[in-house]
């Protein structure tokens, strides 16, 4: 990010940089791809309502203490943690907390590489028209052909993830910046003009009562811990994503203020990827649980019959492979930060090795949507194993850990005096980050293991 700009804008400009970047990181395929598929899978609209609760309740508080955490410590996420440790004469073992982040970041890119290869591969089948006055069935085989054809997604794979590390190896922060920029105003337009086309030609009002209705007959534990789950892998919470970020936050910006815009913009791009998609789902019959292939099947129907669908199916999925981009840097940002400061690695060969097994991991995910499909553990393959994993368990249990640090480890002046807040607002971040945040993800965890 392009700091201390000698004008007299240079602090707005500072802090427009962090928001785009933490923007970034945040909207992406959890957005776009996640939000609707798992919406379809937990029935609708009360695992809206929970993950709106969650969103406002978990993920607030948590998201102002990373970026608090981080500004404080200025390093990576387990630097961050041994020091913030050390400050306030706590445990050193707080270091794991980061330790776990640095784990699950490296573990979601390897299969968030491999959807992200997906949509690069669909840039390619609109160029060459594929979607064309197409229909469902047409659609649904094309995905299943991509499904099972595990060449063709390495291919994707490999490129993105080397899009990836190209940008990380030369550091993030211009690159993001400008990125961003244009890419969220597009992206928002894009989805508001495909709403415009669901509105007028998919079910629309079935599409409004599949996500606004909540009836609670249809969400169980495993659904409610989905919904806060996904709460934290879109907010790019729990593994210090956040929190790298908010250390190159300057000391006057407002925590608050910037959280309250960045998870905004967030959850206004899932409710918008799913306005556009419910509808069409209905009208053409789809089946709503039909999983991550999802958006490829209703989309592309989308783009085959509208006017100037051509372009715009380009569009979107180049942006799509944009959101995907900025949020990948930062899902490997803390491993390659933790790689350079503390094993003495340089950041090439940092992102060589972080980059060389998070690629050989994602071939192993390609392999569980075909040839390897019958591998499983719990009845879930490979991708639907890290996805478990790391989504509804590593991260709430980091976040978990941050909001505890946060609320009971840091001395209360300090937090007060970084966030800014009037001491009403205060008791109630420090009441979320105590006791109900926290709290909330005990108990949903003991309602899983059927303890409650
Ligand atoms: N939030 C991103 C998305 O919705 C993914 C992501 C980026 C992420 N950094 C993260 C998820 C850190 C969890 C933790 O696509």
């Amino acid at each position: 990010m392009s700091y201390k700009k000698t004008s007299g804008h240079g602090e707005w400009s500072s802090r427009f940089a962090f928001i785009l970047a933490a923007t970034g990181s945040a909207v992406g395929l959890g957005n776009i791809w996640k939000f609707p598929y798992i919406t379809g899978q937990n029935g609708g609209g009360a695992f809206v309502l929970v993950y709106l609760l969650c969103v406002a309740g978990i993920g607030l508080p948590i998201m102002m203490a990373e970026i608090m955490m981080g500004r404080r410590g200025h390093q990576d996420p387990i630097s961050t943690m041994q020091l913030l440790a050390h400050q306030s004469r706590r445990d050193p073992r707080w270091q794991y907390l980061g330790g776990l982040g640095v784990l699950a970041g490296f573990l979601i890119m390897s299969y968030y590489s491999v959807i992200a290869g997906w949509s690069l591969s669909y840039i390619v089948k609109t160029l060459f028209g594929y979607f064309i006055n197409t229909d469902a069935t047409r659609v649904k085989h094309l995905f299943e052909q991509m499904m099972a054809n595990p060449l063709q997604q390495i291919i994707w794979h490999s490129v993105f993830m080397a899009a990836t590390l190209l940008v990380v190896v030369r550091g993030v922060r211009a690159g993001l910046e400008r990125s961003v920029r244009f890419l969220m105003p597009a992206l928002f337009i894009i989805l508001m003009l495909l709403i415009a086309y669901a509105m007028t030609s998919g079910s629309y009002q079935q599409g409004l009562d599949f996500l606004f209705h909540a009836d609670f007959s249809k969400i169980d534990s495993h659904a409610v811990l989905t919904a806060m789950g996904h709460a934290f892998f879109t907010l790019s919470l729990g593994m210090g994503s956040i929190m790298v970020y908010g250390s190159y936050l300057p000391r006057h910006v407002s925590i608050p203020q910037t959280t309250l815009i960045i998870a905004g913009a967030d959850t206004l791009v899932a409710l918008l990827a799913g306005l556009a998609i419910f509808p069409l789902v209905f009208a053409n019959n789809l089946e709503v649980a039909s999983g991550p292939g999802l958006i490829f099947q209703t989309l592309p129907l989308a783009f085959g019959q509208m006017t100037g669908g051509w372009l715009f199916g380009i569009l979107f999925f180049i942006l799509l492979f944009f959101a995907a981009l900025t949020s990948s840097i930062s899902l490997i940002e803390p491993a390659i930060a933790w790689l350079t400061q503390n094993r003495q690695l340089s950041r090439e060969q940092a992102c060589i090795r972080a980059g060389l097994s998070c690629w050989l991991l994602g071939i192993a995910v390609v392999f569980s949507f075909n040839i390897g499909s019958e591998y499983t553990l719990m009845g879930k393959n490979l991708f639907e194993l890290l996805d478990y994993l790391t989504a509804n368990l590593m991260l709430p249990l980091g976040g978990m850990g941050i909001a505890i640090f946060a609320g009971w480890k840091m001395h209360t002046r300090d937090a007060e005096r970084e966030l800014g807040l009037s001491a009403p607002l205060f008791l109630i971040w420090q009441f979320l980050c105590r006791y109900l945040a926290p709290g909330a993800v005990f108990l949903v965890f003991l309602h899983v293991v059927g303890i409650l």
